[in-house]
């Protein structure tokens, strides 16, 4: 296992959530034409199944799912089959409240990136597994999308990670974020 004995701090009052996505050299996670995915190794996507089985709950947003939900319907089937998997709506609170009442401790919030920002705008994202892939994408406006879209932290509210593990497996590295707050 590359995450042998993970675990997570208890959160009063909501699920912890964390996150787990692959970007390139120049700091991509995805492009809005075909034939660009995937972006990891297969490693990288076993890392992936791996962060699955220490979740109560998957969320995805809806136009991850809209891309990969299917193909997500049937990994889960053959890896997952007892992990519940939801697609968010606009309502976060809502949301973290009826998984929190469902009992989820431990959920993972898979993106898109537009999805993400609204948690780490609500404060909510607790931890970031990051898998830096050697590879550059260059950049085209309204194309290429960064691990955090749709919305710009202002100075005052920069969200802030501390590094908790680094590992390198061939020219992949893989980093685990944890939110500075969680850290003192
Ligand atoms: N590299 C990686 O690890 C990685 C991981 C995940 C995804 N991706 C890439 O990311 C792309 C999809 O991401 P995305 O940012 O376009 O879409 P997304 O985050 O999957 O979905 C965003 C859409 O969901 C709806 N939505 C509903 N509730 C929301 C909420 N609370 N907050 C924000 N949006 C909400 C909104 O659409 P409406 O306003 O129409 O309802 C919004 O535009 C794909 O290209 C995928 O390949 C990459």
């Amino acid at each position: 296992m590359f995450y042998p004995n993970l675990s997570f701090p208890e959160i009063a009052g909501r699920p912890f959530f964390y996150t787990n996505f692959v970007q390139t050299l120049d700091g991509k996670v995805g492009v809005k034409k075909p034939n660009y995915w995937p972006i990891g190794s297969s490693v990288d996507h076993q890392v992936l199944l791996e962060l699955r089985s220490f979740a109560d709950c998957l969320i995805h947003g809806k136009n991850l799912a809209r891309q990969f939900g299917e193909q997500t319907k049937k990994s889960l089937k053959e890896h997952h089959p007892n992990l519940p998997y939801l697609i968010a709506n606009r309502d976060l609170k809502k949301l973290v409240s009826d998984i929190y009442q469902k009992g989820y401790r431990k959920v993972l919030v898979e993106g898109g990136p537009t999805l993400l920002a609204s948690f780490l705008k609500e404060d909510l994202l607790d931890e970031i597994f990051l898998t830096i892939s050697p590879k550059i994408f260059g950049s085209q406006k309204d194309m290429t999308l960064t691990l955090a879209e749709g919305y710009l932290f202002p100075p005052s509210k920069i969200k802030k990670f501390k590094l908790i593990s680094v590992k390198k497996l061939g020219d992949e590295v893989f980093l685990r974020y944890r939110k500075s707050t969680l850290l003192v």
